[in-house]
């Protein structure tokens, strides 16, 4: 094991892009990071693919045995944290130091945050806290705002609202779709996330509260 690269590990739920732009990152050793891990709870992930080209563990985990169909909110809440432990089961084994979120597709309990406090980062596509949630780039639409974009952030409790680490703006153009705008958007989340790893790398991320100092080099 090379100790000196930091031990990430990757839960994602889809696609993959941003994952495959980390993995670009630590090819190119702009990132100095080793990919110990990536978990899904999609198997059909195209994450879990780009993983395995790459040689890294790549794991589905079945939410199902541990979803329910209750609409009680508690309930829900109890089957979200009986998957988490779960995951942190896996996620143990694999001597993770930061666990990213790239397009993970279900809102991470205490489990998880309080096993790695500050530890866990994401990528959201819009300028937070304007837009946190779902279908951001067309809310981004609805309102009319002129500029939106993308913030890496810690995770927190608080769904998208966690000490905020970098963001990068993307103008909105005349006659934008939805998709037109997260595909711009989606150039700076390749670029802005592994910038953010590679930074906790360095040991140059300090939580104050929720101010995230970046040291000057
Ligand atoms: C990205 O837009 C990311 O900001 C959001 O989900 C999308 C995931 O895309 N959280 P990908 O799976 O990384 O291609």
């Amino acid at each position: 094991m090379d100790s000196s690269r930091l031990r990430i590990g990757v839960l994602a739920s889809g696609r993959g892009s941003n994952l495959q732009a980390i993995i670009d990152a630590v090819e190119a050793e702009t990132l100095k990071a080793k990919l110990a891990l990536v978990l899904s709870n999609r198997s059909d992930a195209q994450a879990l693919e780009r993983a395995k080209r790459h040689g890294a563990p790549a794991i589905f985990l079945d939410a199902k045995p541990f979803s329910t169909t209750s609409p009680d909110p508690v309930a829900k809440q109890v089957a979200r944290e009986a998957y988490d432990r779960a995951v942190l089961d896996v996620l143990k084994q694999h001597d993770l130091e930061l666990v990213v979120l790239a397009g993970y597709m279900r809102i991470v309990t205490s489990v998880l945050i309080n096993a790695y406090p500050n530890r866990i980062m994401n990528i959201h596509p819009s300028l937070l806290p304007a837009f946190p949630g779902l279908d951001v780039q067309q809310k981004a639409l609805d309102w009319g705002v002129k500029t939106s974009g993308c913030t890496v952030h810690f995770v927190t409790e608080g769904v998208d609202e966690g000490p905020i680490i970098i963001q990068a703006a993307v103008p909105v153009l005349e006659g934008d779709t939805a998709e037109r705008l997260s595909a711009r958007i989606l150039v700076e989340e390749h670029r802005i996330y592994p910038k953010a790893i590679q930074l906790y790398a360095e040991g140059r991320l300090h939580i104050d509260g929720r101010l995230v100092r970046i040291d000057e080099r």
